[in-house]
């Protein structure tokens, strides 16, 4: 067996829509600052009742319907995320519960944005050593949770939603062809949650001082993302032995359409292969890449035999890309 591939896509988002509009009689910003410099119109964003597993479990039951294998053959669940349940047990062994699935292994990873393409990189090694057939692999977030609502460099950013994916041994030239992960944890106050961890537990005063949302230094973390973005991309390309006029389509982190118009044209990959949805659910971290997959493929963007090229970036910080045979 020289590679995994994909064999079923889903994806969850909540119904609720906040416009930009909507955030204008929240913070002091307007619907053309949010348009232009970001690309959002609006996000999904979910309830008070509603968790991540929720999103993620959503989003599992259509990639095993689509890769149609019973529950008995999943041997294991891996779910990126930044933002779990609660601490602990992970939000993958609620999702094992919700499934119905028994006796297998379920974990969290926690890689910022990067989150679906680390799961994919650890399933991917996972199934080559041998020991393991078929895996779920999950991204998603309910990143709404931990948004700073009087913040108006990071509330226009985010929303919520999850992808999963089933992998298994490849028996064709379909697949995983290359694929990279990488981290620089010098940078890593560029973009966190202060509180909540054991550096910083609750207590009243990390609630008064909104300690347990999202901090980050916007245009710097602009700068690693493209820059980290490009040398993932091109080593993956390499890696595959292609060219970037092989790639039929780049699906990118959706971080700020500027970001991804940015790292196309320096992977020199015309905007019209770029898989685009960022105006309508903004940045779901770890939920982007797998999101915008199921819906490229679910709506027949993606056929039989496609290059695609997935790139990310998130805190951390991390990175991660691969290309995939369709
Ligand atoms: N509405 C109106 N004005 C806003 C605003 C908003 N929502 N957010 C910031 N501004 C203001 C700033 O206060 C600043 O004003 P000042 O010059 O008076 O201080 C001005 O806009 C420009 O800020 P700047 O940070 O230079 O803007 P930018 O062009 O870098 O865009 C981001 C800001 C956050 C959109 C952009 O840096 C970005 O997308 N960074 C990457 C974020 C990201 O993707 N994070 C997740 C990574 S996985």
């Amino acid at each position: 067996m020289s590679r995994i591939k994909i064999i079923g896509t889903g994806s969850y988002l909540p119904e609720k829509i906040l416009t930009n509009l909507d955030l204008e009689k929240i913070v002091d910003t307007t619907d053309e600052w949010i348009s232009t410099r970001t690309g959002i119109k609006e996000r999904r964003i979910t309830d008070e009742n509603t968790a991540v597993s929720d999103l993620m479990t959503e989003a599992s039951k259509k990639a095993i319907e689509m890769a149609n294998i019973p529950l008995s053959e999943i041997d294991g669940i891996i779910a990126g995320t930044i933002t779990p349940d609660m601490m602990f047990p992970a939000t993958a062994c609620i999702i094992q519960k919700n499934l119905g699935i028994k006796n297998k292994f379920a974990f969290d990873l926690s890689a910022g944005c990067s989150g679906f393409i680390y799961a994919l990189e650890v399933a991917n090694n996972f199934i080559k050593s041998g020991n393991y057939k078929n895996l779920l692999v999950i991204g998603g977030e309910t990143l709404t949770k931990i948004t700073n609502w009087s913040d108006r460099n990071t509330c226009v950013l985010f929303g919520d939603g999850a992808g999963a994916v089933v992998v298994t041994e490849s028996s064709d030239d379909s697949g995983v062809l290359s694929s990279m992960i990488g981290a620089a944890g010098e940078y890593g106050d560029l973009l966190y949650q202060p509180a909540g961890g054991s550096r910083m537990p609750a207590s009243k005063e990390t609630i008064e001082k909104n300690l347990h949302t999202v901090v980050m230094q916007g245009s710097e973390v602009f700068q690693h993302a493209v820059r980290s973005m490009q040398s993932a991309g091109e080593e993956v390309i390499k890696a595959a032995g292609i060219t970037s006029d092989d790639i039929d389509i780049f699906i990118p982190h959706q971080a700020n359409i500027r970001i991804l118009q940015s790292t196309a044209k320096r992977l020199k990959i015309p905007i019209e292969k770029v898989y685009i949805n960022i105006d309508k659910y903004a940045n779901t971290s770890a939920g982007t890449l797998p999101i915008a997959l199921d819906q490229a493929v679910r709506s027949n963007e993606i056929k039989k035999g496609d290059i695609i090229l997935f790139d990310v970036f998130g805190a951390g910080l991390t990175w991660g890309a691969a290309i995939v045979r369709w």
